[in-house]
């Protein structure tokens, strides 16, 4: 049965349709690759799971609920988490706090949501930064920080904005175990990343967007194969900017 479906989803800005009548479902436990060229959509889409764009037309159900037309923090409590693309920390506020933020969405007590944060954040390798202020880490750690914002909300299922950008093969390899090893926690992931040799692998299966249309879907390695995805990528070489 379909944990998470996207039934013609269609987001409009001015005339751009950054997404166009999108559908697929994705399974609970699944790990799903969401892939396309620059522009393609993917975010838009994460911006419409997760309530931040209300959505122009179509529909989004999670765990058997309409979630489309909720607002973010609802949808939130229901279980949905997402990281974004450029990370979004409280630069002023300390690691633990910026993840004791995202604790609270299951707890009211201090204590409970600070000894959870603690706990994500030895999850992440962050320990050793819990009391440093959120602005002195680089880029790849607010990533991961984030990244730990997300888990203490206790997700069923995390939508995870390239993670994995701009990280060296040593952190990569690191991000990967760590995002395999939650699917051994029972979460559920729709994963946008552009470097191939990351999401392949990781991937039960994968839908590929171009222009805000769905023009793929399916296991890795028929994906790999796909004439139209090969084409949509390597026309990005024209105006590629990753
Ligand atoms: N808030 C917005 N207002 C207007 N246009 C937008 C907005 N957000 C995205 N777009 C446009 O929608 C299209 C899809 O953008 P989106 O960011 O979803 O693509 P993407 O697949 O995530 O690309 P990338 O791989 O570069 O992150 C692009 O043409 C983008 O310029
Ligand atoms: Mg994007």
């Amino acid at each position: 049965m379909s944990f998470l479906t996207v039934g013609g989803v269609t987001k409009r800005f001015g005339g751009l349709s950054a997404n166009d009548d999108i559908s697929f479902e994705v399974a609970r436990g699944e790990i799903v690759g969401l892939i396309g060229p620059n522009g393609a959509g993917k975010s838009t889409l994460f911006s419409c799971i997760a309530g931040y764009h209300p959505v122009t037309s179509g529909t989004i159900d999670f765990d058997g609920k309409r979630i489309s037309g909720l607002p973010p923090e609802a949808i939130c409590r229901r279980g949905v988490a997402r990281t974004f693309q450029i990370a979004r920390v409280f630069k002023e506020m300390s690691v633990l706090e910026n993840v004791m933020v995202g604790a609270f969405l299951s707890t009211s007590s201090r204590g409970e949501a600070e000894a959870h944060a603690r706990a994500v954040l030895g999850r992440v390798g962050l320990s050793g930064k819990a009391e440093a202020f959120a602005r002195s880490l680089t880029v790849s750690e607010q990533k991961r920080v984030q990244l730990a914002r997300a888990l203490a909300t206790r997700p069923k299922l995390l939508l995870l904005d390239e993670v994995m950008a701009g990280l060296t093969p040593q952190e990569t390899a690191e991000a990967v175990a760590l995002v395999r090893s939650f699917r051994g926690d029972g979460i559920t992931m729709v994963i946008v990343e552009h470097v191939m040799e990351v999401v392949m692998p990781i991937s039960d299966r994968v839908v590929v967007l171009d222009y805000g249309k769905k023009i793929a879907e399916g296991a890795p390695e028929e994906i790999v194969r796909n004439e139209l995805v090969i084409k949509a990528y390597l026309g990005e070489k024209r105006g590629a900017k990753h």
